[in-house]
């Protein structure tokens, strides 16, 4: 089983779009998913109004998303913690224990564009554009994830 856990600051705008969308193009039921917030700023809400319709918009359904905080256990729980931007991963990191925590942590894009620490942007002050921009740049993203678990052809590790 391989876990991969998205993180974003609220966990209610871009990580539980990451965990729908990722969710929607991987099928094997060897693979785990799921999101958090490094913030305790939305605990128990649904994902933002306008994330959950633009990603109905395009099939994916994150409407029953419950937010939660990110926590030490996590590094346990997960293989791979893809992080949105820099704060989400200094964040994380500043939670790690030890160097196994710390190689866990990947800014998503990286799987995109390596080595070149892109952010995925924060939408939640922009306007419906934004939330579409992050859906495409989102999509992207999981797909790269996605091939990764299919070329391992058994779906039950990621490579880097
Ligand atoms: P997210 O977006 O980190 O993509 O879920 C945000 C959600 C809430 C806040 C900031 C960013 N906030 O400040 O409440």
């Amino acid at each position: 089983m391989t876990r991969i856990l998205m993180v974003c600051l609220g966990n209610i705008c871009r990580s539980p779009l990451a965990e729908g969308i990722l969710r929607s193009e991987v099928t094997s039921a060897n693979v785990f998913i799921d999101s958090a917030g490094t913030s305790n700023y939305h605990i128990g809400q649904h994902p933002d109004k306008r994330s959950v319709e633009n990603a109905l918009k395009h099939h994916v359904d994150i409407s029953k998303l419950k937010a939660r905080q990110f926590t030490v256990k996590d590094f346990d729980d997960f293989d791979y913690i893809f992080v949105m931007d820099s704060n989400n991963y200094n964040d994380v990191i500043s939670l790690a224990r030890n160097e196994i925590d710390r190689q866990k942590v990947e800014l998503i894009l990286n799987r995109v564009y390596p080595n070149a620490n892109i952010a995925v942007p924060d939408p939640y002050y922009g306007n419906e554009d934004a939330f579409e921009n992050v859906f495409f740049i989102l999509e992207k993203a999981c797909e790269s994830i996605s091939n990764s678990l299919i070329a391992l052809n058994s779906e039950s590790k990621l490579n880097n």
